[in-house]
């Protein structure tokens, strides 16, 4: 393929409250050795306040990448953001982030893909760019489900953190780097187990039909847990044999950061050794469509993640949905 869609650079924005589980031993019935040993998470950052949401988050995010790429605002013709927390029902938050970065030339809409929302946004706009529809794109990945989760259940607030990242692309000519291969899967037969009934058409706020129903994210852990390990190695291995690769040619292995046991399992699976494993579960948890791009952000910042070398990475969630990207960086 001559043109090709390139990463031109990457920003990333956390809230500064750090959450840790010492602090959540003081909500819910939980101790720091039982969310370390059954999800590595150590602690997370949540959004505080009235200003701190998704929107906000998304911002700062894409105002690093557009400083960091170097380039005007009004270069960019697509803004998409992968969020299943955004600021408002409607209209998107990708138009938020058009507005406040300035993107007068640009299209935009959200993508609503839960954990891998970022996997699925990337692949979206690569494709346009590489169609030749557009030039120059923003991509997000972010959420912030700790204004989502039931703080009274111990079984889904010790998981997520909220955070966001966002890329650059841009079409280049001839080159090996860019975005190599994607899959792209869903099984809405699982919807059940992880949702949010209440606030869409189906169960709307405050309807008849929404009493009893659940307004915040209820989980099925143990089915999440057992699809999350098949769906993950079987992504990468659908994405490798698309590019005419193999494991031991990555680089580097950036999965969604949901729980150190899922990981460990997908890169046994795929034959990757520790240190081509890209870890920040402890610090953040699961920040859903910001997982992603915060780790490619974080690799990149310590060194592990540089230009030429190529990264598979590979997300699930709500839906459900999974898929995978291999990048040269
Ligand atoms: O991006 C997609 C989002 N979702 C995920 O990635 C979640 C995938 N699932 C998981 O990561 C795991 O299923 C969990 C970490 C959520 C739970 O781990 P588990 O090993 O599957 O535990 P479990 O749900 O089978 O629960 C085992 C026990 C239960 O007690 P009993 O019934 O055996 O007495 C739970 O009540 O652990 C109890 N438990 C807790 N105990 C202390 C559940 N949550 C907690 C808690 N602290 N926070």
């Amino acid at each position: 393929m001559s043109r090709r869609a390139v990463i031109q650079s990457i920003g990333h924005a956390v809230p500064t409250k750090v959450l840790t589980n010492k602090d959540i031993e003081k909500i819910v019935d939980t101790s720091d050795e039982w969310i370390v040993q059954r999800t590595g998470i150590r602690e997370r950052r949540v959004c505080d306040g009235p200003v701190e949401c998704t929107g906000w988050l998304a911002l700062q995010a894409s105002q690093e990448a557009i400083a960091r790429a170097g380039i005007d605002p009004m270069e960019i013709e697509l803004v998409l953001c992968g969020t299943v927390s955004g600021d408002y029902i409607w209209p998107s938050t990708a138009c938020m982030v058009q507005d406040g970065i300035g993107a007068k030339n640009a299209g935009a809409f959200d993508v609503s893909a839960a954990c891998a929302g970022f996997i699925y946004a990337l692949s979206n706009a690569a494709a346009m760019v590489e169609s030749g529809q557009v030039n120059t794109a923003l991509v997000i990945g972010v959420d912030s489900l700790s204004k989502q989760v039931n703080w009274e259940d111990r079984s889904t607030c010790i998981l997520f953190g909220d955070a966001g990242g966002a890329v650059i692309i841009r079409a280049e000519e001839n080159t090996d780097r860019g975005l190599l291969g994607t899959v792209l899967l869903s099984d809405g037969s699982g919807a059940r187990f992880i949702c949010i009934d209440v606030g869409g058409s189906r169960y709307p706020f405050g309807s008849p039909q929404a009493v009893g129903k659940r307004e915040k994210i209820t989980m099925m852990g143990s089915e999440v847990y057992r699809f999350a390990i098949q769906a993950m190695g079987d992504a990468c291995l659908k994405v490798l044999d698309k590019v005419g690769m193999t494991s031991d040619q990555i680089d580097l292995f950036v999965p969604h950061q949901a729980n150190l046991r899922i990981i460990e399992s997908a890169a046994k699976r795929l034959n990757l050794p520790p240190e081509k494993v890209f870890l920040n579960v402890q610090k953040y948890g699961n920040t859903s469509g910001g997982s992603i791009p915060l780790a490619l952000y974080e690799a990149e910042i310590e060194g592990k993640l540089k230009k030429g070398m190529t990264v598979m990475t590979v997300g699930f969630g709500a839906g459900l949905v999974w898929g995978a990207n291999i990048i040269r960086w």
